[in-house]
């Protein structure tokens, strides 16, 4: 049974549920929520005795306007889903419950490089928002567990650095991307793409896959081409960045070394639509 309640219910279910012992698990979303989301929930449903979905569409997180604007919101299919799914509480707050006209609102965390790079270079502030929204709401849900998805896998080390320097009693749990049957990362703006554009939007997780196939076999920069190549092929693709990364400083490495993990990150335009997707590489012997 979903219950759809309000911010301020919110204080007291949670207080009631603490006070029975429960172990609440969070997954904070934007809505138009899609199985990626879902396997989030499920995750917490497996391990929580009370899973907490939130709804926002946060203002402060959207660099661009338009994007804000146009960010799907598809609020009954979200409740449907979420109850199917069998989550037990979602709640979707207002702007002033989550910004109080007062201006009260938590401390920027120095986050350092790793909201300086990649997204952090391309969308400015987004890493702001995006922590200070989650801190915000980690206060009003206090659980045990928040899931996050690796499909936005800087969100998922800035949001861990936030919690880290926030000394904030929670742990973090990182769940796999799930993916359309052809490999596309699901994501709510993935609706947005335009039926000629899927497959130029299908060559980000292809690009990923044409290193993760090189690697330890080739160099960086052959693999690196690799991908490239095959990017290339859509002349309206728009690549904002394609690299190897270390996988939890985010620092961009043109020398992978033995031992260490790496990640393989792209962001692109593939029309009007911004994807991201990433795939973590085995360790190099
Ligand atoms: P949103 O994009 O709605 O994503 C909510 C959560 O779902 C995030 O943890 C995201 O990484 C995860 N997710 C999205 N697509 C996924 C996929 N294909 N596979 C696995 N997990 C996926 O990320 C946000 O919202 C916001 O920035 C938020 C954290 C809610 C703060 O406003």
């Amino acid at each position: 049974m979903l219950y759809y309640i309000s911010t301020a219910e919110l204080a007291l279910f949670i207080q009631e549920n603490k006070k029975s012992g429960h172990t609440i698990g969070f997954v904070p979303t934007m809505g138009a929520l899609h199985d990626g989301h879902i396997s989030l929930i499920a995750r917490s449903l497996q391990e929580n005795d009370l899973t907490v979905c939130s709804i926002f569409v946060n203002p402060t997180q959207f660099n661009q306007r338009e994007d804000y604007i146009n960010y799907p919101i598809t609020l009954s299919a979200d409740l449907e889903k979420l109850s199917d799914a069998g989550c037990q509480v979602v709640f979707v707050p207002s702007e002033e419950e989550i910004y109080p006209p007062d201006g009260s609102k938590p401390s920027a965390p120095d986050l350092g490089m790793l909201a300086k790079v990649l997204e952090g270079a391309f969308r400015p502030g987004h890493f702001d928002g995006v922590a200070q929204v989650v801190e915000i709401l980690l206060s009003l849900v206090m659980p045990d567990r928040l899931y996050l998805g690796r499909k936005d896998y800087q969100q998922v080390q800035i949001i861990s650095r936030m919690i880290q320097l926030k000394h904030l009693p929670v742990e973090v749990v990182n769940c796999p991307i799930i993916r359309d049957q052809d490999g596309l990362a699901m994501s709510s703006r993935n609706v947005r793409i335009a039926p000629e554009d899927r497959q130029a939007a299908l060559t980000l997780s292809k690009s990923l896959q044409i290193i993760a196939d090189a690697w330890g076999r080739s160099s960086l920069p052959a693999a690196l081409d690799g991908g490239k190549t095959l990017l290339a092929t859509f002349p309206h693709i728009r690549l904002e960045y394609f690299c190897i990364c270390q996988a939890t400083t985010l620092e961009e490495t043109t020398d992978p070394k033995t031992g260490i993990a790496y990640v393989a990150l792209i962001a692109a335009w593939v029309g009007k639509v911004r994807l991201i997707d990433n795939i973590e590489l085995p360790l190099l012997q």
